[in-house]
């Protein structure tokens, strides 16, 4: 694997640290889209931090604004827009470093609108050069000159960046980055480039490390977690293995050994990919969570077809089957979208029998959302808006009427509860999740923070349960 020398940016960290000192500035940061991009954003954190600068919530008391963007869908552009206009005045008026990365300024379309429409930007940097990001940050500092650092690579591993994590309880590991499936919807594997896998060992270390500083769930992370190693074995990119790990499922069973950690999660896997040992990792895994997030995108073999998924309704079906078989209290969760173009509402139908079968524990629905660059777009069938919207509505109304009859059915039950925190809307609750990743208020002390905990299920709301610790 090639993995990227860091020294430059460390050094750039070091210098501008030393600048900063004592002046006590703070910055903001605006994190759209996914998990992985939180996961980067950490790492900004971490480099901003080091850098001597001071995390803000207010952004108006920032002097320098990160954004880090998304693409997946249009309506991130418009809120990057929107926020672009809002800082504007605050740029002319105190100077502020406004910063743009992420996935969206891999679009050079973006890009060129950035440069026309808000032109006083400083920086923009893509996905594959974030560790370029102190370095930049410091050519802006001494000479204030715009810089585009936007890169037409595959993308390579970078290890050894700062990172500051949001929670002192999850954290989330990022195992591989890039898709090499092109489902023809879907920008990111423009945007990220080509699938390539961290080493085991960086992975094995960086959790070990994880769980002696306390953290109990991890969750990993990647476009296509369930393919793990699997290019560079196909290619022969060679890789050490490390504690047996050579593929996703011997990633899990490495990964549950490691003491401390008390629950393991993982997304997105993709069901083309669901081999047996995957699914016999996961029923022999204590640790891993038995909620599978197992994305659907449509229950029709054409449109499927036309998506490029590689899977049939069917053949989704039986993988849905043969793991309820397998793993005891498995739940499922997925991402359906609706209005893909050609969507017949025949297709639809199928969509909704297949909710209606597997009973999803949580559903993560989207309007079909054209991207640039993308098969889906140049397609001429593309399904009107208020269609994409009525059956937006249906597929709603068929899972909300699912999720108020299963949160029925944890009343009464026992759940082992991970307790996060505080509740944020009232301050003398807890809250927590169960492995079905259900949230679960309930009352308690501080010391359970952190804790795994038996609680029974007294009541039940649509988006959380209510619950008591047993004596
Ligand atoms: N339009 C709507 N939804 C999309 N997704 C990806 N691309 C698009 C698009 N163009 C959804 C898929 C994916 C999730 C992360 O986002 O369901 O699984
Ligand atoms: Fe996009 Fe498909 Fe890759 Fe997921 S697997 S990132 S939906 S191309």
């Amino acid at each position: 694997m090639i993995k990227v020398d860091i020294k430059d940016s460390l050094e750039a960290i070091q210098k501008v640290a030393k600048i900063n000192q004592g002046k006590e500035l703070k910055y903001s940061i605006l994190t759209m889209g996914c998990q992985l991009n939180e996961n980067d954003s950490e790492k900004l954190c971490g480099m901003m931090e080091e850098m001597n600068y001071i995390k803000t919530e207010n952004l108006k008391e920032a002097d320098l604004i990160v954004f880090n963007t998304c693409c997946v869908r249009e309506n991130a552009e418009d809120k990057l827009f929107g926020k672009l206009g809002e800082v504007k005045k605050q740029k002319e008026e105190k100077g502020t470093i406004i910063v743009i990365g992420g996935c969206m300024m891999q679009e050079k379309h973006i890009v060129e609108k950035l440069k026309q429409s808000y032109p006083f930007f400083d920086i923009v940097f893509g996905p594959h050069t974030t560790k370029q990001f102190p370095i930049d940050l410091y050519h802006i500092i001494c000479d204030r000159k715009r810089i585009e650092d936007i890169l037409d690579i595959d993308g390579e591993i970078i290890e050894g960046l700062p990172i500051k994590r949001e929670d002192t309880i999850k954290a989330s590991v990022a195992i591989m980055n890039g898709c090499n499936n092109f489902c023809s919807y879907c920008i990111v594997p423009y945007v990220r480039g080509r699938e390539r896998s961290r080493e085991p060992k960086d992975i094995i270390e960086e959790v070990k490390e994880l769980a002696k500083q306390g953290y109990k769930e991890i969750m990993l992370l990647g476009q296509n977690v369930n393919s793990y190693l699997r290019v560079e074995r196909e290619n022969k990119v060679p890789f050490e293995e490390y504690e047996g790990v050579n593929s996703f499922a011997t990633l899990l069973r490495a990964i549950n050994k490691i003491e401390g950690i008390e629950r393991i999660r993982f997304i997105s896997p993709h069901p083309k990919d669901f081999t047996d040992d995957v699914i016999e990792a996961i029923r022999d895994c204590e640790k891993v969570c038995k909620l599978i997030h197992l994305p659907l995108q449509s229950g029709s073999t054409e449109v499927l077809k036309v998506m490029n998924r590689k899977y049939t309704k069917e053949q989704y079906l039986n993988l849905v089957e043969k793991m309820k078989k397998t793993i005891p209290n498995l739940t499922l969760s997925t991402d359906i979208i609706v209005g893909f173009p050609g969507e017949t509402e025949e297709d639809f139908v199928n969509t909704l029998d297949v909710v209606q079968k597997v009973n999803y524990e949580q559903v993560y629905m989207f309007i079909y959302s054209r991207r640039v660059g993308t098969p889906g777009d140049k397609m001429e069938n593309q399904v009107l808006e208020e269609i994409k919207h009525e059956r937006f509505d249906r597929l709603k109304a068929l899972v909300e009427k699912q999720i108020a009859l299963k949160n029925k059915q944890y009343v009464g039950t026992m759940q082992d509860v991970l307790i996060e925190g505080k509740s944020k809307t009232n301050e003398t609750m807890l809250t927590g999740r169960t492995d079905s990743n259900k949230v679960v208020v309930l009352e308690g002390t501080d010391e359970l923070i952190g804790k795994m905990v038996t609680l029974k299920i007294n009541s039940e709301h649509m988006w959380y349960l209510k619950g008591e610790v047993m004596e």
